[in-house]
């Protein structure tokens, strides 16, 4: 495996997604970056002290278990946190959250090929040592708020990337999943409404207390 260290760039996911002719597993960890991107078309604000983080990994797996990557990272970032003593939970699909705010977004992109998932850019981005902007103080946290000390970034980003590598199951990610049997606001492009979360099913589904199975990609919950 390969790994790139930058001190700044646009984006960890573009410039992995750029690549041509990968032959092997290739990660980027960046400084800083300036076009950082976020889940549904959002950018991330990326401030210096953070681990920002990329991982090409190619044929993680078949394509009907693609939602393990998903887990697989939320976990390898729950685990990581464990490791330095701060306990995290996952909103589903795979934000992390810990004292009711977020310290770190993944984005994940898949390119498939046939029934097989060819490669999945796994994009990670944790609060370490960054200041919190003002406007999201609220709602974000970092490690170290939560710790009260500085961590330093390459050995959280290094703890990531070895935890990638290793299995996870679907009932660990469960274990971590938070707001299970509670209300919650679910929205959707057409629609906004209050419902209790039954479980996330192990293609990565949401299912509601009335029977409503929802994807990701559709809706999200606060
Ligand atoms: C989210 O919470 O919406 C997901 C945020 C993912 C941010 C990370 S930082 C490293 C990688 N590069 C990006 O441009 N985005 C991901």
């Amino acid at each position: 495996m390969k790994i790139i260290y930058t001190e700044k760039i646009s984006s960890t996911n573009d410039y992995l997604k750029k690549l041509k002719k990968v032959t092997e597993d290739t990660a980027i960890i960046a400084k800083k970056q300036t076009g950082g991107r976020g889940t549904k078309g959002r950018s991330f604000i990326c401030e210096e002290g953070g681990v920002y983080l990329s991982l090409l990994k190619l044929y993680p797996c078949s394509a009907s278990q693609s939602f393990s990557i998903m887990e697989n990272s939320a976990l390898a970032v729950v685990k990581t946190l464990k490791s330095f003593g701060v306990e995290a939970g996952i909103k589903w699909p795979n934000d992390i959250i810990v004292n009711g705010k977020k310290i770190c977004g993944i984005l994940i992109e898949n390119v498939f090929e046939g029934d097989e998932v060819a490669r999945s850019v796994i994009g990670i981005g944790l609060n370490v040592n960054n200041p919190i902007a003002n406007e999201i103080k609220g709602i974000a946290i970092s490690t170290k708020e939560v710790l009260g000390t500085k961590l330093d970034e390459k050995t959280v980003a290094s703890t990531i990337l070895y935890h990638l590598y290793l299995p996870s199951r679907h009932e660990e990610y469960e274990k971590r999943l938070l707001f299970l049997g509670e209300e919650v606001t679910v929205i959707t492009e057409k629609s906004t409404y209050k419902a209790i979360i039954d479980k996330v099913l192990p293609n990565g589904n949401l299912q509601l207390k009335d029977g409503t199975v929802l994807s990701s990609a559709e809706v999200s919950i606060r």
